[in-house]
């Protein structure tokens, strides 16, 4: 069977991370390239947690440094939920791995023209790279399967009380995917915030018994403290959704509306606003991810971190 050619872009970020534990363990994607973006923290620290955690990982895929910062709103971190590195926790390697030093969009565009299957992106962060690919690189869009993003929410935000994070960033750039006409998978707040990691789940991820295990445990226990704070039941682990919802969609409850990004608005800019009704009388762009099997999110990470069995990097 062929693998699915696949492309990880984000600003980790804990949860990002996970996304890539997922990812590199499923047997049947193919990670083609990796791409740090700003958002979480600054691109250096994001780009220096993409480094690591892909020697973590054993993703020794062409990595790259994205975008500095979003196409015109300027760059909002989250060190509350990550920390002042971005990835605060437990300790992790020094990259194993070189910087490719093309810029990020031209490594995307010849990773996606080279491809012999349509490729698959997985943005868990600012959609800044993907906006600016499609833009100097618009010859590739045809090549492009599919956008399966973490981002938005079609009934309420996080970061503003109508604008997720990751849209709220970068609008512009949020706008520009959901006006390319690529199949756009969204695993908004709707679905995220319910696929929680809660801390009587960390014994039996941590209970796996390997150095991935170890360190996703380790992660969750640092990314737990500030949600619970703000009356979460555990860690709202976003990220992982946009990989799963390709590779496990029958954990998940779906439903294609049309979405659009406002962009103006004291009190809305950055929203995801989806059509329920049809009103707008434009086709559905986007496939909503609405609510997700939270025990089945669970086993899968289990059986995911078991991928990483006799896998050990020196810390
Ligand atoms: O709003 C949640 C999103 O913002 C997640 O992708 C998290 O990593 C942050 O980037
Ligand atoms: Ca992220």
């Amino acid at each position: 069977m062929n693998k699915i050619p696949v492309i990880l872009d984000g600003d980790p970020g804990h949860d990002d991370a996970i996304a890539w534990v997922f990812a590199k363990a499923d047997p049947r994607l193919d990670i083609r390239m990796v791409s740090s973006v700003a958002g979480n923290q600054t691109i250096e620290k994001t780009t220096y947690n993409m480094r690591r955690i892909c020697t973590l990982l054993g993703i020794d895929a062409p990595q790259v440094r994205g975008a500095v910062r979003p196409v015109t709103a300027d760059p909002v971190t989250a060190g509350n939920w990550h920390g002042e590195s971005g990835l605060d926790g437990p300790a992790m390697p020094e990259p194993a791995y070189p910087l490719e030093e093309i810029p990020a969009v031209d490594l995307m565009a010849k990773v996606i023209s080279e491809s012999e299957e349509p490729v698959i992106i997985f943005p868990t962060g600012p959609l800044t790279n993907v906006a600016e690919l499609l833009m100097i690189h618009p010859e590739v869009k045809e090549k492009i399967g599919r956008i399966s993003l973490m981002g938005g929410g079609v009934t309420h935000g996080n970061w503003k009380p109508a604008a997720e994070f990751n849209i709220m960033e970068d609008p512009e750039a949020a706008w520009t995917v959901f006006h390319s006409g690529i199949p756009i998978t969204m695993c908004g707040l709707d679905v995220t915030e319910k696929a929680i990691m809660q801390p009587d789940d960390f014994p039996r991820i941590r209970g796996v018994g390997n150095q991935a295990a170890e360190i996703v445990a380790g992660w969750l226990e640092f990314f737990y403290r500030y949600p619970m704070q703000i009356g979460y039941t555990g860690a709202p682990v976003h990220d992982p959704c946009a990989v799963l919802a390709v590779t496990h969609p029958e954990i998940f409850t779906m439903k294609d509306y049309y979405v659009d990004i406002e962009l103006g608005g004291e009190y809305t800019r950055g929203a995801t606003v989806a059509d329920f009704k049809g009103g707008l009388g434009k086709e559905p762009n986007t496939t909503v991810v609405l609510d997700i099997d939270r025990e089945k999110y669970i086993d899968l990470l289990i059986e995911a971190l078991h991928a990483y069995d006799g896998w050990e990097v020196a810390i």
